[in-house]
């Protein structure tokens, strides 16, 4: 590995969810530019780019998205990306599938939906090396997000991405390790480490 992969890797490691900001370190608007730039740059599903960043700065606006989400990370921190969705963009990518209606579905907001997580993350890697925490937010009141930034019916709020500095050292989580999760040619039957699976016990799904 040279000397700029390693750097990369480093860089990916190191990033973290931050949910302790110190609301009085701010954000450049020129580092915020050069946030959104890499989020710009993402790879999308037909080249579609069917993504928006919705800018919040006041104290007024990042208190309703904190409201929305309940979680006072927005609050905190001095600025949040709204990463909204366009779902007459992503139309497209379903209507070239020859498939059925599922895989329509599938193409329109899956093709979205990870549309998004890609721009996310570069937004997130850049963040981290221009010396900025950040979190990502799925978890809100979609239509209630909706209303407050005055949303046509086309789009749809995707992720609310808090953006400044820790107040406090931050935990590496656990990450299962690849010994675990890599399989060769085809599907590896191993015992399957459940130690991170809490989630799905509380909303009753089988696996
Ligand atoms: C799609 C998605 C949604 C998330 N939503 C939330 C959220 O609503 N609140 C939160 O505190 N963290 C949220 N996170 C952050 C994850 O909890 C976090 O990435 C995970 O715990 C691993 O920690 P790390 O980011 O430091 O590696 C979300 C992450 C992703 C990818």
């Amino acid at each position: 590995m040279d000397e700029g992969s390693r750097s990369l890797l480093e860089l990916i490691k190191r990033r973290r969810s931050c949910r302790f900001f110190d609301s009085s370190k701010r954000v450049t608007k020129r580092d915020l530019m050069a946030i959104l730039e890499a989020g710009r740059w993402a790879p999308s599903a037909r080249n579609l780019q069917p993504l928006e960043f919705i800018i919040v700065k006041d104290n007024q606006g990042r208190d309703r998205l904190s409201e929305f989400s309940r979680q006072k990370h927005p609050s905190e921190s001095p600025v949040s990306v709204v990463v909204v969705g366009d779902l007459k963009r992503a139309k497209d990518v379903g209507d070239i599938s020859p498939h059925d209606t599922t895989t329509h579905l599938r193409g329109m907001k899956t093709f979205m939906f990870m549309d998004a997580a890609a721009s996310i993350q570069n937004m997130l890697l850049m963040a981290e090396s221009l010396g900025y925490n950040t979190l990502w937010i799925s978890s809100f009141d979609e239509e209630a997000l909706e209303d407050f930034l005055g949303l046509p019916d086309r789009f749809m709020p995707v992720a609310i991405i808090c953006i400044g500095k820790t107040r406090k050292e931050i935990q590496v989580p656990p990450k299962r390790t690849l010994g675990k999760r890599v399989h060769q040619g085809s599907w590896s039957p191993r015992h399957q480490d459940e130690s991170h699976i809490g989630f799905s016990k509380k909303i009753n799904v089988k696996f």
